[in-house]
């Protein structure tokens, strides 16, 4: 069986009913069970070149920055990043280059615990890279995102050991051949968890909808659908996919969730005394409804869990969730 198990306790019936305030013991310090599977992440690993400013330039502004980052970024590996800070086995999978970036995020990627041992090198390949201005008015990040690599194709996924696995998480690209791939793991490994990642509106992108147990949307795909409100995008998602639990974050909003055939919910977002950096806020908050269902919380913890941790996120800089754990 999958670890989206029992039914949320109670039933909300209205999206205008704000849940209570969530309670940090029963979210995130539900123990990790000893024997749980480990994870797997299929997406991209990206290097971030961050530069903070005190606010956002205008075209063709010349402005200086405050501070710089350079770190290893990329959905799927910053989800897995704190899944690792949180106690899960992790490995991931992708492409990367073959240039200095892609050693450089590699060796971060070891140093996190994080196994890359099946990571497919394209020879000549350049690795992704972002450039990414933060305001300190604000906490927004704009990203300017390069990538030439080939993605990840379904026979390399076919090479890849699904041995001790309790969850794989895809980001929803190259829906083609990703679409094989979930495939390949509902037939290999049925009880494996597999969620999707809804960030862009990409084409054929419906045709992933119904494999996965998990949908976990964002708010640049439902508007780039034309559904304005997450109430919208859970009814659209509703009608489309199988998926046993629909989740959908929106940003300063919070997120909201449906178990298949249940009432819609909503959880307010947990705000820090300053938002400073919303780098990856996407990336953390889909570790935390992960972690907390692996642990065993009813889909509804689970994302109070991971709105919590998302917040927390974004009054902190970078990706350093450990005290959290
Ligand atoms: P992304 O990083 O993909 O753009 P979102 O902006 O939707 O993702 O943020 C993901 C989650 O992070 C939200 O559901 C919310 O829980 C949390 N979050 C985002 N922005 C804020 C904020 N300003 N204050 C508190 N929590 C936030
Ligand atoms: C944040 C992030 C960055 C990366 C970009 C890729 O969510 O993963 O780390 O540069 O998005 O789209």
């Amino acid at each position: 069986m999958s670890a989206i198990g029992s039914s949320p306790r109670r039933d909300w019936t209205c999206w205008d009913f704000v849940l209570p305030a969530i309670s940090e013991s029963s979210a995130s310090r539900a123990a990790l069970p000893a024997d749980v599977g480990g994870v797997l992440g299929v997406g991209v690993a990206v290097l971030d070149l961050i530069q903070e400013v005190t606010s956002y330039p205008g075209e063709d502004e010349e402005v200086r920055a405050i501070a710089q980052r350079r770190v290893r970024g990329g959905n799927v590996t910053n989800s897995l990043t704190i899944l690792a800070q949180f106690g899960h086995s992790c490995s991931w999978i992708g492409t990367l280059g073959d240039d200095a970036a892609a050693a450089e995020i590699r060796m971060e990627l070891v140093r996190q615990g994080i196994d890359v041992s099946q990571v497919v090198q394209i020879a000549g390949g350049t690795s992704p890279l972002s450039s990414i201005l933060l305001s300190r008015a604000t906490g927004s990040r704009t990203i300017v995102h390069y990538r030439d690599l080939p993605e990840l194709d379904a026979a390399a996924f076919a090479e890849v050991s699904l041995e001790g696995l309790a969850w794989v998480h895809f980001e929803g690209r190259n829906p083609v051949e990703t679409e094989q791939m979930i495939r390949r793991v509902r037939s290999v490994a049925p009880d494996v968890t597999i969620s999707l990642e809804l960030e862009k509106n990409r084409p054929d992108i419906d045709i992933l909808f119904d494999g996965p147990h998990v949908l976990l949307a964002g708010q640049a795909f439902a508007r780039a659908r034309g559904w304005q409100t997450p109430t919208v995008l859970l009814e659209e998602l509703a009608g489309r996919s199988r998926a046993d639990l629909c989740v959908v974050a929106w940003g300063e909003q919070g997120a909201a969730l449906q178990r298949r055939e249940g009432p819609i919910q909503q959880v307010p977002a947990v705000v820090p005394p300053r938002v400073v950096d919303t780098l990856g806020a996407g990336d953390v908050f889909n570790a935390g409804v992960m972690d907390g269902l692996l642990r065993g919380l009813p889909a509804l913890d689970a994302v109070r869990h991971a709105v919590r941790i998302a917040g927390a996120k974004c009054g902190r800089m970078g990706l350093d969730l450990r005290d959290l754990a």
